[in-house]
């Protein structure tokens, strides 16, 4: 028996990535999981429930839109029955520097990165309230502790996201939900991918594990947060990065 057997878990942004990973590995411990993205991956989810024997089931979702979330959390849960664990994972950049940013840039990724949260943390409290356990993993960045030139987005909204799981953490402990980020590194997916070799090997040889990290050390890590043997963790940030914030 898998450490999430019996759970019902809801990933955002799970078409590819980190997020795909994340789904994979809480299916692969038993869970059935909800993943979202902004369109129905049906082949994906048919997938994933045949090779791991769960039911795995794709949701369009736009994570940023209000009443959006709110529809298809409410349709999720009815279809699943309830929710144990959220990955709040959607993500993108629009990456520039702050005096050629456009509002439309800055804006954009704070609904979609940090924003989503919001949303999708308050699409499930009142059901994880009402069973008084859940858990909520946030997908933050290292970035958020570090800036990046070029980053002034990605990096406010992800700092938020700190800010944020903190928060909900303090508000929702009494509850039995526990509420913890992930700072990833360096992870090699389409996020990353469309960064030049010479680049990447830089990026790489500043990494003390000696290299890029790959999504399922970011789902390991989601796995063991959601699990009972984390029960007595919560508020807290998660570096998952090859040791380049030791
Ligand atoms: N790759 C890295 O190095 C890295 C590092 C730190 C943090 N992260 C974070 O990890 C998360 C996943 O990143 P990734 O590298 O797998 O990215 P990715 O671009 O490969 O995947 C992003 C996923 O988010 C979905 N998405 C985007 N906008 C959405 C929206 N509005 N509504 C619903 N879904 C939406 C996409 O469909 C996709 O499934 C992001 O939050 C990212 O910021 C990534």
């Amino acid at each position: 028996m898998g450490k999430l057997t019996g759970k019902k878990a809801i990933v955002t942004g799970a078409s590819r990535g980190i997020g795909l990973a994340i789904a994979t590995k809480l299916a692969s411990e038993g869970a059935d999981v909800a993943i979202l993205s902004t369109s129905v991956k049906e082949d994906l989810a048919a997938k994933l429930s045949a090779e791991l024997g769960v039911q795995v089931k794709s949701y369009a979702c736009n994570v940023a839109d209000s009443e959006t979330v709110q529809n298809v959390f409410k349709q999720i849960i009815a279809d699943m029955g309830t929710v144990d664990i959220l990955v709040n994972n959607a993500g993108i950049t629009r990456d520039g520097l702050l005096m050629r940013m456009k509002d439309e840039d800055f804006d954009a990724v704070i609904a979609t990165n940090l924003r989503s949260v919001f949303l999708c943390t308050r699409a499930v409290a009142r059901t994880m309230m009402g069973k008084r356990t859940g858990r909520i993993i946030n997908i933050s960045s290292i970035n958020a502790l570090h800036g990046q030139a070029g980053q002034a987005n990605y990096a406010a909204a992800k700092a938020g996201i700190i800010g944020m799981t903190r928060s909900n953490a303090m508000e929702f402990a009494s509850r039995g939900i526990t509420v913890n980020a992930i700072a990833p590194g360096f992870i090699g997916t389409d996020m990353t991918a469309a960064m030049d070799e010479a680049t990447k090997e830089k990026y790489a040889a500043q990494i003390p594990l000696g290299r890029i990290g790959k999504p399922e050390d970011i789902a390991n890590a989601a796995a063991f947060l959601a699990s009972d043997d984390a029960c007595y963790i919560t508020g807290q940030i998660l570096g998952v990065d090859g040791g380049l914030n030791a």
